[in-house]
């Protein structure tokens, strides 16, 4: 019995001086302001959808640099330009890792594609693979040919229903969302595995393999992102949130079928061509296969790619004309400029774009009031570093609130305006004021052929055809949910091909 008395005393005062000592650390370090919090949860019940505007309102109240606590994990949000800097500059290293999700360990292959694996030797090679095999000048350079095809069957798809009621001599009401996602996934797929699995041309014989990946692909993005397991681990293994896990775990399976099915036919097309030159338009696939990677890895980097590349460059085009319809002074000096220096006779390229300031302008504007990820995609700090001035301890998920920072009304003149013309005279003089692809080390690789991209799809409708509202009212521009930013409503508006040549060249295509 005694016994039982020295355990008892000898555990109190072992629990005692633990929560002493880190009562006395905690004290000691000099962590960034922070709202009330609830035992266990955190401040987890503050955060609302969408998630960007109430991380701005709670920076607003409590500071620039702001601590949560999120469930157990411990986060820091920064929504200040200077501190981002820092971030991305000082503390690039420390802040290079990535949280570990849910979504990734199940859907990503453990968490080892590029966007969701730390920093170290793998993620090097993964970004230098990204870079040389499907973003570099040469590698954009060969696949030129896609992005103008697929710009060319958008313009068309929209032609032929405008020509439709051309003898109505009227505008033709359009919806411009699944035109937009078929854009954008068709030039990735067919960058990664040499074939279009999206929209009404699909290569022949893979109908069925397409009509399934299509699937697979909406369940995935609509899975992606945080999920309530990631903040609360102890209470997934008891439940499982509306079935998500469940569900994950079922759309990894599906995708994985596909994907190793798309693997399996590009090896066997290389075996067969081995010693001849047809390899030489390699896809990224074929790269990834002659380096040595393994299935697992091949198939989580495709979709990265297809996570990080598509929706990404769709909600901008969508936000951007979205913009342009509200502003229809902003598009007809747009329209202007193209007619100016592409003229009527010929559809725009891409070797047009950088003669067209006004236009980079309006994407540039897009970009800075719409960023597809506003909160950029989480950090986390490898050790205990210093940000802002506050003590961040390590195993730290850091936010940069790069929306509420493109908003700053201290750092942009009348910030909610729509204002290309806020860039003339300012080339490149923006950095850590306007941050849609991150900076530093894990910013994004693909800025090159999104612009591209978005740039040049935007051109092309601009100078086609003549766009209005649909009714008297402005397009709505709340966001909707989902981790690009999406627009609440997809988009439909009125549209009439522009006359004289131009509508010839369309009638060609
Ligand atoms: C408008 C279009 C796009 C926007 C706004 C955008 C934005 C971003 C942002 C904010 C990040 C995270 C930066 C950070 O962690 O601090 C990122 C990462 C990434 N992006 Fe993009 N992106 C776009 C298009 C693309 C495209 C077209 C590709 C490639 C085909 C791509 C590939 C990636 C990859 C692979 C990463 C992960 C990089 C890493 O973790 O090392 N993105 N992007």
């Amino acid at each position: 019995m005694e016994y039982a008395w020295v355990y008892i005393l000898s555990a109190s005062s072992f629990l005692f001086l633990l929560c002493f000592f880190k009562l006395q650390r905690s004290r000691k370090r000099n962590l960034p302001p922070s709202p009330p919090s609830l035992p266990i949860i955190g401040h987890l019940l503050l955060i609302k959808e969408p998630v960007h505007r109430t991380l701005q309102s709670l920076s607003d109240r409590y500071g620039l640099v702001l601590s949560l606590s999120l469930g157990s994990r411990p986060v820091v949000v920064i929504s200040s330009p200077s501190v981002a800097e820092e971030c991305f500059t000082r503390n690039d290293i420390v802040l290079a890792n990535r949280p570990r999700m849910l979504f990734a360990q199940i859907m990503l292959y453990g968490g080892t594609a590029i966007g969701s694996v730390s920093y170290g030797p793998h993620w090097r090679h993964l970004r230098r693979l990204t870079v040389l095999e499907i973003l570099s000048p040469h590698r954009l350079a060969n696949s030129l040919t896609i992005r103008l095809e697929e710009v060319r069957l958008l313009v068309k798809s929209i032609y032929e229903v405008a020509a439709a009621a051309a003898g109505l001599d009227g505008f033709i009401r359009v919806e411009m969302r699944s035109r937009l996602q078929e854009l954008s996934f068709n030039i990735i797929m067919r960058m990664v595995s040499g074939k279009r699995y999206f929209g009404a041309i699909v290569d022949a014989g893979d109908e069925d393999v397409a009509r399934r990946f299509r699937e697979v692909i909406t369940e995935f993005f609509e899975l992606s992102g945080t999920n309530p397991g990631d903040f609360l681990p102890v209470l997934r293994k008891v439940v499982d949130f509306k079935g998500r896990e469940r569900r994950m775990v079922d759309v990894a399976k599906r995708s994985d079928v596909i994907l190793q099915g798309m693997i399996d036919e590009l090896r066997s097309r290389r075996k067969r061509s081995e010693g001849s030159r047809e390899v030489e338009s390699r896809t990224m696939i074929d790269s990834m296969l002659s380096e040595g990677y393994s299935d697992d890895i091949i198939k989580g980097h495709i979709l990265s790619i297809l996570a990080a590349g598509t929706d990404t460059s769709t909600v901008t085009i969508e936000w951007a004309m979205s913009l342009l319809l509200n502003h229809p002074d902003v598009m007809k000096k747009a329209q202007a400029e193209l007619d100016n220096i592409v003229g009527r006779n010929r559809l725009v390229d891409e070797a047009d774009i950088h003669k067209l300031p006004y236009l980079q302008n309006i994407v540039n504007e897009v970009l800075r009031l719409f960023p597809p990820a506003p909160l950029l995609v989480p950090h986390e700090s490898a050790k205990d570093c210093i940000v802002g001035g506050f003590d961040v301890p390590r195993g730290t998920m850091i936010l940069v609130n790069a929306w509420a920072i493109q908003r700053d009304p201290k750092v942009w003149d009348h910030p909610t305006s729509f204002k290309p013309e806020r860039y003339e005279g300012l080339e490149g003089d923006h950095a850590y004021r306007l941050l849609p692809f991150g900076m530093g080390r894990r910013s994004c690789p693909g800025a090159g052929l999104a612009n591209r991209v978005v740039s040049l799809a935007l051109a092309a409708l601009i100078q086609c055809f003549k766009w209005e509202l649909v009714g008297e009212e402005l397009v709505d521009l709340s966001e909707g949910m989902g981790i690009t930013m999406p627009k609440r409503e997809p988009l439909e508006a009125m549209c009439k091909a522009r006359d004289c040549k131009i509508a010839n060249v369309l009638a060609q295509l």
